[in-house]
């Protein structure tokens, strides 16, 4: 061991510590999956900088040709990335002036690296949004597909994780799509936020150098700039708000993994796993597990933690930029792989869930959730709300003393508790019944679920316009 190596700590810092320094702020190993877009930013500095007479035309025309030509090595995989040159902005500079020589220098003309990663890493954050926005409309398909299936049937609809009231599968079904819906509403609000060009900012105080910011802003499909060059270089809220949506997004398709963890549990019945999204047991040989569910639930939590990490980054920092600041990436482009990979494996598996329609159906036979019709029921007969409530609770009680349902009540038994109940209450104690009636706006009734899947197709149909334009 070298004598000048500390004994304790020092085994590992034997290539000294420049290069430990240099490995610690080097961002290009993650920092390169943003190549496409830093080269589409520049192309659009380098038209600007030639429309505006600070390079020639030939300079500019250069330039381009020589970013496309790295942007090919880069697709084509021939690129050597440098650690050295720390991240993905120097390494693709330095290529282009090894290829076009002294022009490549002039590019980052009134331009900083501090204007140029917050331009570049707003268009992936927009690419990602917009990748995002077709995982969420694909998803949104899915339900409503299967939703429209299963109109007729029904299963019991819970609170507090006890059955309440009977619902149809598709009314439970369009929940989701609604959540998802606004999820990708939610995208688009950020987005307007998110296009907003920051060059012409530089380093913090803006240039000298006639620029046209607009038209960057124009030719990257931005619809404007940012106003102050010390917030364009600074602030990270368009990744916290991209961050907050995938969060939403991921909390949502939780809930419904949880739902079809329980759905698959033996003790629910209500769905069969397809083959491809669950896995047996090593050791116990009855086992179906819902494995896809239950990851996807918990990769819920790396995509909060990127959210709480970059809140954390940015809190105590003064302007302008601070390297803290490329701290934004990993967390963000982690988060994006988790939400796009978890809205198309969720669209697949809704696809192949097979519902049990038959043991849905025959759950809604236990646990009283015709009550509230018998409560209803009393109160079309002129019984205060309050009274039928507790008629009702009485009849429950006599039910579960006999170990049946309401409906197994007979005639005479239910006048012993009021005089009101008719023979015509048996009707509105199936649980059938109970769902077609509930057809206030939103309703699980079949009207109101029909508006809702209308509703939702008109929406898919101008999403997916959108889409292809
Ligand atoms: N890789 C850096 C980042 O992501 C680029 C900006 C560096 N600027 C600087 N002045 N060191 O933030």
């Amino acid at each position: 061991m070298p004598a000048h190596t500390n004994s304790t700590w020092g085994g590992r810092f034997s290539a000294g510590p420049a290069e430990a320094v240099a490995a610690y702020t080097d961002s290009q190993h993650y920092d390169r999956a943003l190549w496409e877009q830093d080269i589409r930013a520049s192309k659009a500095h380098a038209r600007m900088l030639g429309r505006q007479g600070v390079l020639t035309a030939d300079e500019a025309a250069r330039i381009i040709e020589g970013l496309d030509a790295v942007g090919e090595e880069i697709r084509a995989g021939t690129f050597t990335w440098q650690p050295a040159l720390e991240d993905v902005h120097m390494n693709i500079e330095a290529r282009l002036t090894e290829l076009i020589g002294d022009a490549g220098k002039k590019l980052h003309t009134g331009r900083s690296r501090n204007d140029q990663v917050a331009l570049t890493f707003r268009l992936f954050v927009a690419d990602a949004l917009e990748g995002w926005r077709k995982g969420l409309v694909a998803l949104c398909e899915a339900l409503v597909r299967r939703a429209a299936e299963h109109r007729q049937d029904i299963l019991p609809g819970y609170t507090h994780l006890q059955p309440a009231q009977p619902v149809s599968l598709a009314q439970h079904l369009l929940a989701y799509a609604w959540m998802f819906r606004r999820d990708a509403g939610r995208l688009g609000d950020t987005l307007k936020r998110v296009r907003v060009s920051p060059l012409g900012a530089a380093a913090l105080a803006g240039t000298t150098y006639p620029l046209d910011p607009q038209a960057v802003a124009d030719e990257v499909g931005f619809a404007g700039i940012l106003a102050n060059s010390m917030d364009a270089v600074s602030d990270r809220d368009f990744v916290l708000e991209a961050l907050f949506d995938a969060a939403t997004i991921m909390m949502h398709l939780s809930r419904l993994c949880e739902e079809i963890v329980l759905w698959a549990n033996p003790a629910f019945g209500f769905v069969r796993l397809p083959d491809a999204f669950s896995t047996g047991s090593s050791i116990m040989p009855q086992k179906k597990n819902p494995d896809v569910a239950e990851l996807m639930r918990g990769k819920t939590g790396r995509v909060y933690g990127a959210l709480m990490g970059l809140l954390t980054v940015m809190k105590g920092l003064p302007l302008a930029y601070n390297r803290d600041m490329q701290e934004d990436k990993e967390g963000f482009l982690d988060a994006n792989a988790t939400v796009s990979a978890s809205l198309s494996i969720m669209a697949a598996m809704l696809g192949e869930l097979v519902f049990r329609t038959e043991r849905m159906r025959e759950a809604c036979t236990a646990g009283f959730l015709n009550a509230t019709e018998l409560a209803d029921y009393l109160v079309a007969q002129g019984v205060p709300f309050r009274e039928a409530h507790h008629v009702t609770g009485q009849a429950v009680a006599a039910a579960e003393r006999e170990n049946k349902g309401l409906e197994d009540l007979t005639l005479p038994e239910l006048q012993a508790l009021s005089p009101r109940i008719g023979d015509d209450v048996y009707r509105v104690l199936q649980c059938a019944a109970a769902v077609e009636r509930r057809e206030t706006p939103g309703g699980t009734g079949p009207r109101s679920v029909g508006r809702q899947l209308e509703a939702l197709r008109r929406w898919l149909e101008t999403v997916s316009i959108q889409a292809d334009t």
